[in-house]
């Protein structure tokens, strides 16, 4: 094979340029530039012309899913794997990615399906520790403790596997390029290369990438577009509690949340959450409301947490955590206008406990009224749940599946829900508290 050869292209506007440079002389991005190679240009022959198919021929062919047995993650993924399916799984180090891989590949073994685990961060002998502290010595999965590219993708094609995972895409390196591993050119190729064969062999792959708090520039956010699916696993500071997120996904919803608690023995997937995030929710406290959530498909409960305080600042201080600042600026606009309360000279905080978020305006209600609540330093009576959107006029607007955030709040044990007037098709096991307005919500509520 003719030696590559060497460009070094921006990533921020994909200039190409010869030599490596700290600047990019087209666009002025700062340390932007990663090196690619190219193939040596040779004539190609015209293979057979590509075949376009009728619409409806490409329709009706079912994906086969496999599930991996771990409830959470194939919720996350859409509903399992899907043959030669790339996900990105990121997250800090030390979170517990190479754990959730290591329990991911030993239950697809378990499961039948021929997986090859590449260890290339740790030894052989640390993953081997790792999987005796699960229980997972006796998994059918082969290991590959690796750094090359080459001698990877060659072990892959021979083994015929199912799904394969690569912890990490920061720790393998082609020999096609000088730099080193975690460069940005590195993990680009590495992830193109790897994510090519996955398409062709029909393996699920799964590339673990860290991200570090600063963000690094060859983090897996470069590979984003790159894959189908992109996970982050987080956590809250100094908590058991992990969420895995869909950030991404080609075969499912982006809004959806696994839930995992990890234990002395690996990661325990979480039946019920949503008692999880109420578990620790003060009781008859002034500023906590429960909001009956929708997190991708999953109805969730989730309380919502308020601090009103006076404030000093000539402009006062509005702070949302786990929900958009802009909506909790609208939403005290509305409060001040529509339901009489004056936060001109308070500052407002607003808190979703457990590291949750939420994107759905249905939260509004139960953030209007956990600030009323901290306001008033009145407690919202512990039965009630609310959910609805509030729109700039004050009023109360339904929400989507009503009905199926109605039935996890009567499993979680209310008894009351605040929200807009719904149409139920169903009588449901709830006392069903409707205003058409924000004003007449507060004032059912005391
Ligand atoms: P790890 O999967 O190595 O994280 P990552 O690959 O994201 O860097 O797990 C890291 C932490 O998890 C480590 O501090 C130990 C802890 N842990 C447990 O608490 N229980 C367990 O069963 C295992 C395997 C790890
Ligand atoms: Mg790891």
């Amino acid at each position: 094979m003719a030696k590559s050869r060497l460009v070094y292209v921006c990533q921020a506007c994909g200039a190409s340029h010869p030599k490596w440079l700290g600047r990019c002389p087209a666009c002025q991005a700062w340390d932007s530039l990663a090196e690619e190679a190219l193939a040596p240009a040779s004539p190609a022959a015209p293979g057979p012309a590509a075949q376009p198919l009728a619409l409806k021929q490409a329709w009706g062919r079912p994906e086969k899913r496999t599930m991996s047995g771990l409830g959470e993650l194939d919720r996350v993924l859409g509903g399992g794997l899907v043959p030669g399916m790339v996900t990105l799984v990121g997250g800090e180090p030390g979170i517990g990615k190479s754990t959730l891989m290591l329990q991911l590949a030993a239950s697809l073994g378990a499961g039948g399906l021929p997986v090859l685990y590449v260890a290339a961060e740790e030894s052989a002998r640390q993953v081997g520790l790792r999987a005796q502290r699960l229980g997972l010595t006796d998994s059918p999965v082969a290991l590959l403790n690796e750094t090359g590219l080459e001698q990877i993708t060659q072990a892959w094609r021979s083994g015929g596997y199912g799904a394969v995972v690569v912890d990490s895409v920061q720790a393998i390196r082609s020999a096609d390029l000088p730099s080193l591993a975690g460069s940005l050119g590195q993990v680009r190729q590495c992830a193109g290369e790897l994510a090519a064969l996955a398409k062709q062999t029909g393996a699920a792959l799964f590339l673990v990438g860290h991200v570090t708090k600063e963000g690094a520039l060859a983090g897996p956010r470069v590979l984003e577009h790159m894959v189908d699916t992109v996970l982050y696993f987080e956590s809250e500071l100094a908590s058991s509690l992990r969420l895995l997120r869909a950030v991404k996904n080609r075969f499912g919803a982006t809004d959806e949340v696994g839930v995992f608690e990890m234990g002395e023995e690996g990661l325990r997937t979480v039946a019920n959450p949503s008692a999880l995030f109420l578990a620790q929710r003060p009781a008859e406290a002034p500023g906590s409301a429960v909001c009956a959530a929708l997190s991708g498909t999953r109805p969730l409960l989730v309380e919502v947490q308020a601090l009103v305080s006076p404030s000093g600042l000539a402009m006062p201080r509005r702070q949302a955590l786990g929900l958009d600042a802009g909506r909790l600026h609208m939403l005290c606009a509305v409060l001040g206008i529509h339901a009489g309360l004056d936060l001109s000279g308070h500052d407002v905080f607003v808190n979703l406990a457990g590291g949750i978020k939420l994107g759905e305006p249905a939260a509004d209600l139960a953030v209007a009224v956990a600030v009323a609540s901290s306001f008033h330093a009145r407690a919202v009576p512990a039965q009630v749940v609310c959910f609805g959107e509030v729109g700039l006029a004050g009023e109360l607007r339904a929400v989507s599946r009503a009905p199926a955030r109605l039935a996890e709040a009567a499993r979680q044990g209310f008894t009351r829900a605040l929200t807009a007037p719904t149409r139920l098709d169903k009588p449901v096991e709830m006392e069903v508290l409707a205003a058409t307005r924000l004003a007449q919500a507060l004032e059912v509520l005391w």
